[in-house]
């Protein structure tokens, strides 16, 4: 009888293979918003955290397992990422949505070329939607946090920490 059963089931189950595929609908459309969540903030605030910002936009997220709570999240770093490009710092983007409209935020995303290791080609992939759904999350929380250390030239020693991204070893 269990014997029976599972035959039934298995052929239940094969059934199901063939001729109910589960229809599955990937879309390249980049007008329609990708996340589907209670408002566009909450999709902003998904977006942030999948898309890796506070690895480097909130000091010591990613060595601290994203344990950092979101009150400090955004705020900038003040560690330089020091490379052929010179010394970079991830902004705090408290300020940056502060001192920009909506379409400029999109707008900078969509244009900007600026300094490694900030995922600038990543983000302007990123559908319109997505990336207003970024400004608002940003822009709901409160405006916090020291301005980051302006970007220095090729060459020179920061003055603060900084981690060396200058490719070394055989091949370099
Ligand atoms: C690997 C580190 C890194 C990650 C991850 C990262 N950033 Fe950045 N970000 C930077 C650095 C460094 C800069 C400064 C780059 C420059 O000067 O061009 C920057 C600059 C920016 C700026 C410009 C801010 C201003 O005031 O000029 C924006 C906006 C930004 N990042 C948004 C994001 C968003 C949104 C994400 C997540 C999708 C993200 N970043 C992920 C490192 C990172």
């Amino acid at each position: 009888m269990i014997v029976r059963h599972l035959v039934l089931l298995g052929a239940f189950a094969v059934g199901l293979g063939s001729c109910q595929q589960p229809e599955v609908k990937i879309s390249a459309a980049t007008d329609q918003p990708h996340v589907a969540a209670a408002s566009d903030i909450e999709v902003g605030r998904y977006l942030v955290l999948v898309s890796g910002c506070n690895d480097c936009h909130t000091a010591g997220y990613a060595v601290g397992d994203g344990r950092t709570p979101e009150a400090d999240w955004l705020k900038g770093a003040a560690e330089g990422f020091y490379g052929p490009w010179g010394t970079s710092y991830p902004q705090n983007l408290r300020r940056t949505v502060a001192g920009m409209s909506e379409d400029d935020w999109v707008e900078m995303l969509n244009t900007r070329a600026g300094l490694p290791p900030m995922p600038w080609p990543s983000v302007r992939a990123m559908a319109e939607t997505d990336k207003r759904a970024l400004y608002r999350y940003i822009k709901s929380l409160p405006f916090d946090g020291d301005p980051a250390p302006a970007a220095l030239p090729p060459g020179q020693v920061p003055t603060t920490a900084w981690v060396d991204m200058t490719p070394k070893g055989p091949g370099a």
